[in-house]
C-alpha cells in the first residue's frame, strides 16, 4: 500500500501552544486516518517535525510499505532531503529520528507542498494547538491589599475571602529596595485570624534573609524574595522550605529570566514583576510576557508545577494574555479595589477574562475532519 501523509505542525508564535496534524489519505485519495495533538512546547520547526514523526508513524501502523510526506515546511523538507544542512542543536535529534523511521519503508519520499494544498493537516494542527490553550490550568486570583481601604483591612480580607479569591497578596515594602514604604509584620500578624486563604507575603526588601523566618512566624504562607535582592538565593528558598512555607522568587521586568533557571526546580512560585515595584496602580508592561512564556517552556519541558504569577497592572484586559503566556496566578490591587466594582465582581470579571483561554476547566475535543483529503 502506499501512503500519502499530509503533515503539519504549528506553535503560533508561542511554544507553548504548539500542535501537530496528520492526514493520511490512500491511492485513490481518500483519507483512511488522521491524527491530531497538542504539543507541551515546541517553536514551529520542532512542531514540523513532530508532524513529519507522527505521520511516519501512522503509515507503519497503517501498514504502508511505501509513503510519501508533504509538508509546507521548506526548510524540514529540504532537510529531510539532504539538500539543507540541520544546523540547530534543538532539530537535529528530531531529523535523526525522522530519518531513522523513513528507512523502515521499502520506499520513502518528503515533498513539499504549497500551504494552501495542506489545509486539512494545517486545520488539525491548528485544532490541536487551541487544544493546547485550553488545557486546563487552574488560574488563581490573588489580590493585592496594597490598594484597599487601610482603615478596614479585617473587612478586607474577610470579604476576599467571601468573594472567592484564593490567596492574599501583602506587598511589604522597606523604602530602600523600592522607593515605597508599605507595611510589615504586624499588619500580617494581625489579620492572619481573620482567613484561612494562602498569606502570599512579597518582600520587596532588602537583604531578605534577615526577616524570612519572622514573616513565617508572622502568617505568611508563601514568602517571594526578590533575585536582585539577594547574594545567595538557593540558600534563602532553601531557609523558606525549611521553615514550611512556600518558597517564590520574584524578577523586575528588567531582569533577565536566565537568572532564576538554575534555580527553577527548587521554586513553589515564580513571581514576574509586570511592573518595576514599589506601587500599585501602574501600567502593565506587556514586553515582559515574552519572559513569561519562556518561563513557561522551561518548567513544561522539564515537567515542573510550580506557580506562575504575575504582579502589578494586571486587570481584566490583559489578564488573558498573561495567561495564555502561561502565567497561572494574577494578582492585582487596583484592577480589583479600585475597579469601581464591588470586590466579588472584580474578581468574577478577572475569572471571565481569563475563560477564553482556560475554557470552563473542561478540555475541547478535536473534531473530526469533515470533508475529503485534497491529494495531489
Ligand atoms: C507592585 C506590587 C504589586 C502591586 C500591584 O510594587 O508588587 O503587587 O500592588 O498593584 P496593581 O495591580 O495596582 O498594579
Ligand atoms: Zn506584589
Amino acid at each position: 500500500m502506499v501512503l500519502s501523509v499530509y503533515v503539519d505542525g504549528s506553535s503560533q508564535g508561542n511554544p507553548g501552544l504548539a500542535g501537530i496534524g496528520v492526514v493520511a489519505c490512500d491511492e485513490k485519495g481518500q483519507v483512511v486516518a488522521t491524527r491530531q495533538r497538542p504539543l507541551p512546547s515546541a517553536t514551529n520547526n520542532e512542531a514540523e517535525y513532530q508532524a513529519v514523526l507522527e505521520g511516519l508513524r501512522l503509515a507503519r501502523e497503517l501498514g504502508a510499505s511505501e509513503v510519501i510526506v508533504f509538508s509546507d515546511s521548506e526548510l524540514v523538507v529540504r532537510q529531510l532531503q539532504g539538500a539543507y544542512q540541520v544546523r540547530s542543536e534543538g532539530l537535529k535529534g528530531l531529523w535523526r529520528e525522522a530519518k531513522a523511521l523513513m528507512r523502515q519503508f521499502r520506499r520513502c519520499e518528503i515533498r513539499h507542498i504549497p500551504r494552501e494544498q495542506n489545509a486539512q493537516a494545517n486545520r488539525l494542527a491548528q485544532q490541536a494547538s487551541d487544544l493546547a490553550s485550553f488545557r486546563p490550568r487552574a488560574v488563581k486570583i490573588a489580590p493585592s491589599i496594597l490598594s484597599a481601604d487601610f482603615r478596614r483591612l479585617g473587612e478586607v480580607v474577610r470579604e476576599l475571602t467571601e468573594s472567592g479569591a484564593d490567596w492574599v497578596h501583602f506587598d511589604v515594602m522597606d523604602g530602600h529596595f523600592v522607593p515605597n514604604i508599605s507595611f510589615g509584620l504586624p499588619v500580617i500578624e494581625a489579620l492572619r485570624p481573620e482567613t484561612s486563604l494562602p498569606f502570599d507575603v512579597h518582600l520587596m526588601i532588602a537583604e531578605p534573609e534577615r526577616y524570612v523566618d519572622a514573616f513565617v512566624k508572622a502568617g505568611a504562607d508563601i514568602v517571594a524574595v526578590h533575585v536582585e535582592a539577594t547574594a545567595h538565593l538557593h540558600r534563602l528558598v532553601a531557609r523558606i522550605k525549611e521553615l514550611g512555607a512556600k518558597a517564590s522568587v520574584a524578577l523586575n521586568p528588567a531582569t533577565p529570566a536566565e537568572w532564576i533557571r538554575p534555580i527553577l526546580p527548587f521554586l513553589d512560585v515564580v513571581l514576574v514583576m509586570t511592573v518595576d515595584p514599589g506601587f500599585a496602580g501602574q501600567k502593565f508592561l506587556p514586553f515582559v510576557l515574552d519572559k513569561v512564556r519562556t518561563v513557561r517552556r522551561w518548567m513544561d519541558e522539564q515537567g515542573l508545577t510550580a506557580e506562575l504569577e504575575v504582579d502589578g497592572g494586571v486587570t481584566a484586559a490583559n489578564a488573558a494574555d498573561c495567561v495564555a503566556a502561561g502565567a497561572t496566578v494574577l494578582v492585582s490591587a487596583s484592577g480589583i479595589f479600585q475597579s469601581g466594582l464591588p470586590i466579588p465582581d472584580a474578581i468574577e470579571a478577572l475569572r471571565q477574562a481569563v475563560k477564553k483561554v482556560t475554557g470552563d476547566g473542561t478540555e475541547k475535543e478535536g473534531e473530526p475532519p469533515s470533508e475529503g483529503c485534497r491529494c495531489g
